[in-house]
């Protein structure tokens, strides 16, 4: 089965063709970032009108490069994301669906990232745990069965990745922030510029803004800076978020006695992210799949894929013409867990 994937939620225009859930034969991405850069962020209304203006041509080069005629269902982004964006996408592909004659899937956004290191190993299934982590995301899940989700933990206030962003624009490195950073963090020494680990005891919830905060305090103790010192600090934040990361999630599939753990979104592309979780799996025996490095960051074979799953579970047949809102949460159940704790407590 040929799926195309169209995916407006935030700042990128994406549209891809994925043949069984598994093979991606096409990924366009069209980035918005000249645009949302000199604000720091991304502008809601600037971002509908640019996806208005490329998202008949990403699609197009998308089909172009997959080489397929038809596809057989359209699968779209309907949620959580900017309201205005996600109606470009929504409208798209439903005008597409009615010409075509094919359903139209709305897929959930956080799905995509949480099924996106599918695409990285053709045997993996749930039941697993799963990390999404982008810049309007934070969440540790139990995926049970394709659609059975439960969540176990998420981010009190600020996504991870939004966190990287905020101290990027903080020490005016730019945007966004967390690929810059990393880049940085590598050439410095955490030890140098240690910073507190929120690790929110007695609870699986995540909490960033304080340690945003104090980055903020300790820049602010300073008015020069040389580039090995704003490394060390770039090194020391990063180690902060990533050991908190990692250790929760480790910590989870110890308390469910899992052994199979997969990391999706913007900061799954993060590389003491992905060689932390290399290096700590193996010790405790579990085996963790991370996104593909190009398929972290928004892209629609993630949501093509994941509506692919969700059709062959019987979740999603529906009619070329979709009354789709846009959904603005996943709907998820919290899932009663046993305390926190982490390995050495
Ligand atoms: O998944 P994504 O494209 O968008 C959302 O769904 O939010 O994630 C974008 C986020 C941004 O906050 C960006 O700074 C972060 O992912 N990101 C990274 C890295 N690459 C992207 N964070 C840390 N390290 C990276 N290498
Ligand atoms: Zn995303």
């Amino acid at each position: 089965m040929h799926i195309l994937g169209i995916e407006t939620s935030c700042d990128e225009t994406a549209a891809a063709v994925v043949k069984d859930g598994r093979t991606v034969l096409s990924s366009t991405v069209a980035s918005q970032i000249k645009f949302h850069s000199p604000y720091s962020g991304v502008v809601p209304e600037l971002a509908s009108r640019a996806h208005v203006v490329s998202v008949n041509a990403v699609i197009e080069e998308a089909l172009k490069k997959a080489k397929v005629k038809r596809v057989d269902a359209i699968a779209v982004t309907i949620g959580p994301g900017l309201v205005g964006s996600l109606l470009v996408g929504k409208m798209t592909a439903e005008a597409m669906g009615w010409v075509r004659g094919v359903p139209v899937v709305g897929t959930n956004h956080i799905e995509g990232h949480l099924l996106s290191p599918l695409l990285s190993d053709p045997s993996l299934k749930p039941p697993f745990l799963g990390l999404v982590v982008s810049g309007g995301h934070t969440e540790l899940i139990l995926a049970e069965s394709f659609g059975r989700y439960e969540l176990l933990g998420r981010t009190r206030d600020d996504a991870a990745g939004e966190a990287f962003d905020k101290v990027a624009k903080m020490m005016n490195l730019g945007y966004p922030g967390g690929p810059v950073i990393d880049r940085l963090a590598r050439r410095g020494k955490a030890s140098r510029s240690p910073f507190p680990h929120p690790w929110l005891a007695n609870s699986w919830d995540f909490s960033f803004s304080g340690l945003k905060t104090a980055v903020l305090y300790k820049w602010r103790e300073k008015k020069r800076w040389s580039q090995r010192e704003r490394m060390d600090v770039c090194a020391g934040f990063q180690r902060s978020v990533v050991d908190v990361l990692v250790g929760k999630t480790l910590a989870a599939a110890r308390a469910l006695k899992l052994k199979r753990i997969v990391v999706g979104g913007g900061v799954a592309a993060n590389s003491l992210l992905r060689s932390e979780f290399d290096r700590l799996s193996r010790k405790q025996g579990v085996r963790v799949t991370l996104a593909p490095p190009a398929l972290c960051t928004d892209n629609a074979a993630m949501i093509a894929s994941a509506a692919h799953f969700r059709l062959r579970a019987g979740g999603a047949s529906r009619p070329h013409v979709l009354k789709i809102e846009p959904q603005l949460h996943i709907p998820f159940t919290r899932r009663k867990m046993p305390p926190f704790r982490l390995a050495h407590q």
